[in-house]
């Protein structure tokens, strides 16, 4: 069914058929609208992770054609297990023939098949403003991580300095749709335009990480802050207990 005909984009069901219907087109859109900086982008999250030498169990989420997955390996090796995972059948279809290890999992964030600690390192690029429930999210990204496994998150937040908010709300919804009638979906590229809007700042989006069970490595960021690398940290049952002791 065309998700056009569907307009409530916190509607699970309408987000995954627009990823289906975008999908053919996904990567070329991606790379031109960005003009290129997302594998820039992708790259930066990747090499910072190799120098803090994680476990090799990777989880792309929201990982749709598996760029992610893909610089990841190039980066820090074939992995010894390897998942990527989107509630998108046809994003995941797109990754067929890339070079990654990652076997495709279809999945939904907010309920993943997963044991905890089934994972050393989990990405998620360009996925967590989609997800209608951030902090679901990311306590099930907790979830299946290990104490001490990383989770990167590589997103557009909802701006909130000068060039991001005349960016966002000026330049953005002017060219973005137009592009997106041009060669994809406009209804698509509205809901991408309106997602970043709609989404947390970076900096309540940290706070409400932080009380899913996270500490902040670092915020990074991507050009001018149009996007951001924030890399987290789970807190191992050490830390906890330790932070509980010294709360008594
Ligand atoms: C903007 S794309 C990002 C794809 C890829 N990570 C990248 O870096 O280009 C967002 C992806 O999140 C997926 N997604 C959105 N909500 C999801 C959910 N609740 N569970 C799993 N995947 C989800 C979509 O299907 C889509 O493939």
């Amino acid at each position: 069914m065309a998700s056009s005909t569907k307009k409530d984009p916190n509607d699970k069901s309408y987000v995954r058929a627009m990823f289906d219907e975008i999908s053919a087109r996904y990567d070329f859109l991606n790379h031109s609208l960005s003009c290129f900086q997302d594998i820039l982008w992708r790259r930066a999250c990747c090499k910072e992770l190799r120098k803090l030498k994680p476990g090799r169990r990777l989880l792309d989420l929201c990982g749709g054609t598996g760029d992610f997955a893909v610089t990841y390996e190039k980066f820090n090796g074939v992995q010894d297990k390897a998942v990527l995972g989107d509630f998108s059948y046809g994003m995941l279809k797109g990754a067929a023939g890339k070079k990654t290890s990652a076997v495709p999992v279809q999945l939904d964030a907010m309920k993943m098949p997963f044991a905890e600690d089934s994972f050393d390192v989990v990405l998620n690029g360009f996925g967590m403003r989609n997800v209608p429930d951030v902090g679901g999210a990311l306590q099930e990204s907790a979830r299946v991580l290990s104490d001490g496994g990383y989770l990167q998150i590589l997103e557009f937040f909802s701006p909130r300095n000068a060039f991001n908010k005349l960016f966002y709300k000026v330049l953005a919804p002017l060219f973005i749709p137009v592009m997106g009638a041009f060669f994809s979906k406009r209804d698509a590229y509205e809901y991408l335009v309106n997602s970043v809007l709609n989404f947390l700042p970076v900096a309540d989006f940290v706070k409400l990480a932080e009380e899913k069970g996270f500490e902040l490595v670092h915020v990074k960021p991507c050009f001018f802050g149009v996007a951001y690398r924030v890399l987290l940290r789970k807190r191992g049952a050490v830390a906890e207990n330790c932070a509980a002791v010294a709360a008594e």
